[in-house]
């Protein structure tokens, strides 16, 4: 039963595109209702892969032909039908049937209306299953060395960022309570190691990603003499898949995929926190250059840091991606499912999502400008060298947990006297150890204490250079 307004949603929904109603099949005695039709269709979105599925057809149609299972005619055909399906398609021509179901279909029908029999030959051997396998591998392997592009980019922009501070002192943080001074430029590097582990993780993604589905037919092989291995290297893939039904039913490698881009999001996630706090008038750490920010449509003075408080929200999506593939493929038997045609949308997002950020975080890394003077404000507030104190009272001789507990009691003084530990004089000072000699004073400077922590993975600005130039190594 049709009410007024479900007619008038479905019309919305197709009007974009033309109808023309027919059975399946001769198999089927009457065409499927508007509403499966529209339930069961996936060219509203899938028709974003059309450029490989021409791609994987090409591939497949020149293997039929080396193996004399279509003619060289054939070929030439489908050949001179996909380049102008292409143009059509590039031009905004194309007709997208809806009653055509998906991309392939589409594709494949325009071929046979412009060429004719030879457009019918081209599905021989192959099924939509592993056509739709091989489209989304080609897709994704595309997305991934975008990705890659893009991961670099950012990293190069942090290093530079972390260079020009390599020598900026600002407080580092556990439990959001001052702990230690840090240098600017080994806060950055942390951020550039994350990006540089989600770099190797898709690389490592695209391994698996990059393996030929196509041969796979609807799930058990086909009974043509065909060439994978030709088909493999025609589209650049590193290996065939090994077993057919797993071939097309399998998406691991997009949940893969999924589960590296969230931890890419992550990362900008944590990175786009801090640029938060640090933007707040309160620490005034930073300032993010103004096409970055937006303003208040109602407080005239408000500046605020959009980018990565929405990078910040659009991680949680992309988290929802990641568990909305693992959900559609825990309860799926052997061999293709239907399901599987609900791993686009998700996976599309993903990509797009994680492209977009990380080419607007590549581009605003350049334009965020420090402001030492209150970072070092901040690291003096707190004793962040109290663990300076203790280290020099071990070398002293003191057994560390007692230096510990020295230097405790000379924090709790300083705190209700309300002074700093290098406000105390060395008589001051010898009050809480007798150890304490006139190079004390040393040890407490911010500069000092970075300095003095001078070894591989350290804050010292040595280290901090010799790290930006591994690192840089590493970008190549
Ligand atoms: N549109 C389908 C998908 O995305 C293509 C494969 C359909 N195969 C089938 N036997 N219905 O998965």
């Amino acid at each position: 039963m049709k009410t007024a307004a479900l007619t008038a949603f479905l019309f919305i929904m197709t009007s974009q595109f033309s109808k023309k109603s027919e059975a399946w099949s001769a198999r089927f005695s009457e065409p499927v209702s508007d509403l499966v039709k529209r339930y069961t269709a996936s060219v509203f979105f899938d028709k974003r892969m059309a450029v490989f599925d021409i791609q994987g057809s090409l591939a497949h149609a020149e293997m039929l032909t080396a193996q004399n299972i279509i003619t060289a005619q054939d070929y030439a055909d489908i050949q001179r039908g996909m380049v102008q399906i292409q143009e059509e398609i590039e031009s905004g021509q194309f007709e997208w049937l809806l009653d055509l179901e998906d991309v392939h279909l589409n594709i494949e029908k325009r071929l046979t209306e412009l060429v004719g029999d030879a457009g019918k030959r081209l599905h021989t051997g192959r099924s939509r299953n592993d056509q739709v396998a091989t489209d989304i591998r080609l897709y994704l392997r595309a997305a991934i060395d975008n990705i890659v592009v893009l991961l670099t980019a950012l990293r190069s922009a942090l290093l530079d960022l972390a260079e020009k501070n390599a020598d900026t002192i600002l407080p580092g943080f556990t439990h959001m309570q001052v702990a230690q001074p840090i240098t600017f430029g080994h806060h950055i590097l942390a951020y550039v190691e994350m990006f540089s582990r989600d770099t190797e993780r898709m690389q490592d993604c695209r391994k698996r990603v990059n393996r030929l589905p196509l041969g796979a037919a609807a799930l058990a092989g086909t009974t043509f003499p065909i060439d994978r291995e030709r088909v493999a290297k025609t589209l650049d893939f590193d290996e065939v898949c090994s077993n057919s039904l797993d071939a097309v039913s399998d998406r691991d490698f997009a949940i893969e995929f999924c589960a590296a881009a969230a931890l890419v999001m992550t990362h900008i996630s944590r990175m786009s926190e801090e640029l938060v706090i640090w933007m707040s008038p309160r620490v005034g750490f930073i300032d993010i250059a103004d096409r970055f920010c937006t303003g208040s449509s109602i407080m005239p003075q408000k500046k605020n840091p959009d980018v990565p408080e929405l990078a910040r929200g659009k991680t949680g999506r992309v988290n929802g991606h990641l568990i909305a593939l693992l959900t559609l493929m825990k309860g799926q038997p052997l061999a293709y499912n239907k399901d599987n045609q609900e791993d686009k949308e998700p996976l599309f997002d993903t990509a797009d999502t994680v492209i977009d950020t990380l080419r607007i975080f590549a581009d605003m890394a350049g334009g965020i400008s420090v402001k030492p003077e209150a970072m070092r404000a901040a690291a003096l507030q707190g004793y962040a060298t109290a663990t300076d104190l203790a280290d020099y009272l071990v070398k002293k001789g003191l057994p560390f947990r007692d230096a510990h507990e020295a230097v405790a009691l000379a924090v709790r003084h300083c705190v209700e006297q309300g002074c700093d530990l290098s406000d105390m004089s060395l008589e001051q000072l010898q009050a809480f150890s007798t150890l304490v000699g006139a190079d004390v004073f040393e040890v407490l400077t911010l500069e000092g204490s970075v300095a003095a922590r001078n070894h591989i993975g350290g804050t010292a600005p040595q280290q901090v250079r010799l790290a930006i130039t591994r690192a840089r190594a590493k970008l190549n």
